[in-house]
């Protein structure tokens, strides 16, 4: 086996970062935000911001982009700062290297022309895992410091942030990534990276596993890639990203809905153990391909979601994956079996 010297060896770059937009117009599918930003960019007016919302839908990305658009290229990492949960985040921390950077002398642009704002932004992302007491002492911070310094407060769950700290700022919702936007960058990236995929239905199903999240559905990309640059398949997105294949989600409701013994319902849990399915997702699922039945009543769906929510929390506590499947499956399928007064299932 020849082995390439460090050198000659090709750099892994993960695509998420090399695709990562470098100006806030490249920001997909976050219409509002990219509106109020622009404006921002051409006044040089910025406020303090609140960006939060799901993963992978674009926060950190466009804080980025707004800076480097601000101050221009590598010159931006003299004007930001920005800490993460991977940073020690007690308050006395932040403080101090707040206080540091924004004592700072700000640092002059090199080219004169460049018409660069006199501020300096402190990036807190991932800010909801700060303690309340790191979040009040924020506040004072955030005043003292802003006559040059904007804040951008970063988080996925808004009611984590206290309120005096959320209302000093200008907040912006980042939403899912919308299904077309998701194929566009999806189809952007394939091109650039000469990817070939057998169909479209491959982007559908990398869609479908993502959840609107555009970085996992931008890493499972490169995940099938490194396996296979031709011809994608479907397939190849469901076996490596863990989904059950959709043909067996229709052979569990053949079973469940049809059954009249205990047996189809013993045997069909083993068959799923035995390919290895992730017990969770195959509820999931299941719970999934069931709400869109337009057959099923709503009580029907309410009952399901119930049973399907208390085994998630037993597999959570870290109940025993067989007795819990099986579980579900039998009180699925006594739910839906069960006849409405005019004598149907539905
Ligand atoms: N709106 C978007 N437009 C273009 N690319 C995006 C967008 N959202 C996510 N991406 C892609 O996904 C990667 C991750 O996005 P980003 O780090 O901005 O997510 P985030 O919202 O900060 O997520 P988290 O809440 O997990 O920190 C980016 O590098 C980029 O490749
Ligand atoms: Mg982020």
């Amino acid at each position: 086996m020849v082995d390439l010297d460090p050198v000659q060896r090709p750099k892994f770059t993960p695509w998420v970062e090399k695709y990562r937009p470098s100006k806030v117009e490249e920001v997909s599918h976050q219409l509002e935000v990219v509106a109020a930003l622009r404006k921002s960019i051409q006044t040089g007016q910025v406020p303090h911001l609140m960006f939060y919302g799901p993963p992978g839908t674009g926060k950190t990305s466009t804080i980025l982009a707004l800076s480097k658009e601000l101050f221009g290229g590598e010159f931006f990492k003299q004007r930001v700062i920005e800490l993460n949960a991977s940073d020690e985040r007690g308050i006395a921390v932040v403080r101090e290297k707040v206080k540091k950077f924004a004592q700072r002398k700000i640092a002059k642009h090199p080219d004169s022309n460049f018409n660069c704002p006199s501020i300096q932004i402190v990036i807190l992302d991932e800010a909801d895992s700060m303690t309340i007491d790191a979040q009040a002492a924020l506040r004072r911070i955030i005043e003292q410091y802003s006559s040059n310094t904007r804040f951008c407060i970063i988080c996925n769950y808004i009611s984590k942030i206290i309120d005096p700290l959320a209302s000093r700022c200008v907040k912006f919702r980042f939403s899912p990534i919308a299904r077309d936007a998701q194929i566009d960058r999806l189809k952007f990236i394939c091109e650039k990276e000469n990817v070939k995929v057998e169909s479209d239905d491959v982007f559908q199903s990398l869609v479908d596993i993502s959840a609107g999240d555009l970085r996992r559905s931008i890493n499972t990309l490169q995940t099938a890639s490194t396996f296979k640059q031709n011809n994608i398949t479907k397939r190849d997105i469901e076996s490596i990203s863990g989904i059950v294949p959709h043909e067996f989600i229709i052979k569990v409701e053949q079973i469940i809905s049809n059954t009249d013994g205990f047996s189809d319902v013993q045997f069909l849990t083993q068959e799923l153990l035995w390919e290895g399915f992730d017990v969770q997702q195959v509820i999931y699922q299941i719970l999934d391909h069931l709400m869109s039945n337009p057959k099923l009543s709503d009580l029907k769906k309410a009952r399901l979601s119930e049973i399907i929510a208390e085994t998630d929390v037993k597999l959570i506590q870290g109940g025993d994956e067989e007795i819990n499947l099986l579980y579900t499956l039998s009180s699925v399928s006594r739910i839906i079996k069960v006849k409405n007064k005019h004598g149907s299932h539905q």
